[in-house]
């Protein structure tokens, strides 16, 4: 996608040195547009872990990146595992991550390690490059979704939550790749953004790349959107996740969940785009086998944003004494979820229909 007329990935490799790692600080959106370079494999997982990059995709892109820069550290077998071991642990429940560090072990574990270098970051390119052709796959068949609801110059109202745009993958994104296509089409698009405390990353990530696109939005608190259902306000709701069992739970940023009840209540659609690497075929049942990421309290205790001196300024919204308690994701279960958007096309949420789309993987 473009930033200011700047056709951008939200990881690549540095054009001018061709092997550190570029990546846009998201922390530091939308007031500024950094591009810090990552020379190690240590601060790539720091990226992770501190979500500077952050998004299921780019998280496991990220770490494919990482093992590159640990092989051209040290390409020995102690070093491949070490890095595994390291970038594996940065987030726990976006399992994008350990799908990406197993194809990287598996590809370059049989390698010597004179070869292993060039094949970590051929491997990282190829994870890159097929996440953005599955995230244009994802977008066409959601498409329809939208389509469908788009009789004349009506406009067609929906509901997001947290970001699962092109800066959570390497391009297009997942649950905004539809709205994309939708807009470039001529259809009018109009996005509900809830605000996704404790972070922020709809105020602060979503509505800033819709707006760089040109695409329709108005951001709202995260308790506005069940309201805006029983008005009948919302046509849609299209999410990202972290995580799907085989059964069609899936795992997404905190109060995903309530958005679920919300449309169910209101005969809202309710819709979870992904692409198949966001399937954890392991598990069955999403509340007891998700781990639920905790982070820390003071996401929850602090706000940041641009002070009206124009500093960007970090305050305190919680007594001093109280203890706040910050898990980061919530489980929604497949009977709440309309359908699923993957790269192979729409299907149902449950174990017949996911694995009739995905014969191979399932097994
Ligand atoms: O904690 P985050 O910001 O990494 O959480 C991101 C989400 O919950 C997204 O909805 C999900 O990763 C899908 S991104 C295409």
């Amino acid at each position: 996608m473009k930033i200011d007329g700047t056709p951008f990935r939200a990881i690549w490799v540095d054009e001018t040195d061709h092997w550190s790692v570029r990546i846009i600080d998201q922390t530091k959106l939308p007031w500024a547009l950094d591009l810090p370079r990552l020379s190690s494999m240590e601060e790539v997982a720091h990226a992770i872990r501190a979500m500077l990059v952050r998004g299921a995709p780019l998280v496991g892109a990220a770490a494919s990146y990482g093992v590159a820069l640990a092989m051209r550290a040290a390409a020995s077998d102690a070093n491949l595992a070490h890095a595994g071991r390291q970038l594996g642990a940065t987030r726990p429940t976006a399992i994008n991550l350990r799908w990406a560090l197993a194809r990287c072990q598996e590809k370059l574990a049989p390698l010597k390690p004179g070869a292993r270098v060039a094949a970590a970051y051929a491997q990282a390119a190829e994870i890159c490059d097929e996440d953005v052709a599955t995230n244009k796959a994802i977008g066409k068949h959601g498409l329809d979704l939208i389509e469908a609801r788009a009789t004349g110059s009506r406009r067609v109202n929906i509901l997001t939550h947290c970001n699962a745009g092109w800066i959570a993958t390497v391009d297009w994104g997942t649950a905004l790749a539809p709205i994309y296509m939708a807009h470039d089409k001529g259809i009018n698009v109009h996005v509900w953004v809830e605000e996704t405390r404790p972070r922020n990353q709809g105020a602060s990530l979503t509505a800033w790349e819709l707006g760089k696109h040109g695409v329709p939005h108005t951001v709202i608190a995260d308790n506005a959107g069940g309201h805006l259902m029983q008005r009948g306000e919302v046509d849609l709701v299209i999410v990202g996740t972290d995580r799907v069992t085989r059964s069609g739970d899936v795992a997404n940023k905190i109060g995903t969940y309530l958005k679920a009840l919300a449309a169910r209540d209101n005969g809202v659609p309710f819709w979870v785009a992904l692409p198949s690497s966001t399937i954890d075929w392991a598990i069955s049942d999403g509340l007891s086998d998700i781990p639920i990421e905790e982070r820390a309290q003071t996401e929850v205790t602090t706000m940041t944003g641009r002070a009206l001196d124009g500093s960007i300024a970090t305050i305190r919204i919680v007594p001093k004494d109280s203890p706040a308690a910050n898990p980061a994701f919530d489980v929604t279960p497949a009977r709440l979820i309309s359908g699923l958007i993957t790269e192979r096309g729409l299907c149902a949420a449950n174990e017949f229909a996911l694995s009739a789309l995905f014969s191979k993987e399932a097994k």
